[in-house]
């Protein structure tokens, strides 16, 4: 952990966009200050949704976001849509503990199950969650397409 404090878990305020700014860029995604503020808000809004950071007192260590997803195929359950330790602390303790916030978060909104997706390279996290006792459901392709406006 870093400094004397201990570390919290708590709900993300607008006040850790910069933080949360950093830690995606490290999680490989390029976003502005503006843009992940914006993003917050719009969860912040959703009941269906939440975005915990891992508050060590002087600064913000990590991010998780969980969120309910509603489909007509099966009964909901909750997914982590995004999970990130800032490089210098990963293997400290500070993934399982988000983890483990979010998946009460989950129970507590009736979830009976929750499930998380991952690029196939990333080995070391495939053993995060293996240790955390998800197991691999399936491997699925990704296909996206560009929308003219
Ligand atoms: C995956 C991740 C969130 C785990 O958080 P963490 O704080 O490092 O995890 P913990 O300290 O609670 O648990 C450590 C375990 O995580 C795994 N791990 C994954 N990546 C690791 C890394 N770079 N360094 C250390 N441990 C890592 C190991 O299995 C480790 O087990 P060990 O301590 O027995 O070796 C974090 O390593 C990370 O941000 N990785 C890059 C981004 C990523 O893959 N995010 C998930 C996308 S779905």
């Amino acid at each position: 952990m870093s400094g004397s404090h201990s570390l919290q878990i708590r709900p993300a305020e607008p006040r850790d966009a910069a933080a949360l700014t950093g830690l995606t860029r490290e999680l490989g995604y390029e976003a502005t200050e503006e843009q992940i503020l914006r993003r917050l808000r719009e969860l912040s809004g959703s009941s269906h949704d939440a975005v915990f950071v891992a508050d060590a007192g002087d600064e913000c260590t990590g991010w998780i976001h969980v969120c309910v997803l509603r489909l007509l195929e099966s009964e909901s359950f909750s997914e982590i849509r995004g999970l990130v330790v800032t490089e210098r602390l990963r293997g400290t303790g500070v993934g399982a503990a988000l983890i483990g916030h979010a998946e009460r978060w989950a129970r507590e909104r009736g979830s009976p199950k929750i499930r998380v997706r991952t690029n196939r390279k990333r080995l070391r996290t495939h053993e995060f969650y293996a240790k955390r006792g998800y197991e691999e459901a399936k491997e699925q392709k990704v296909f996206e397409k560009l929308l003219e406006s």
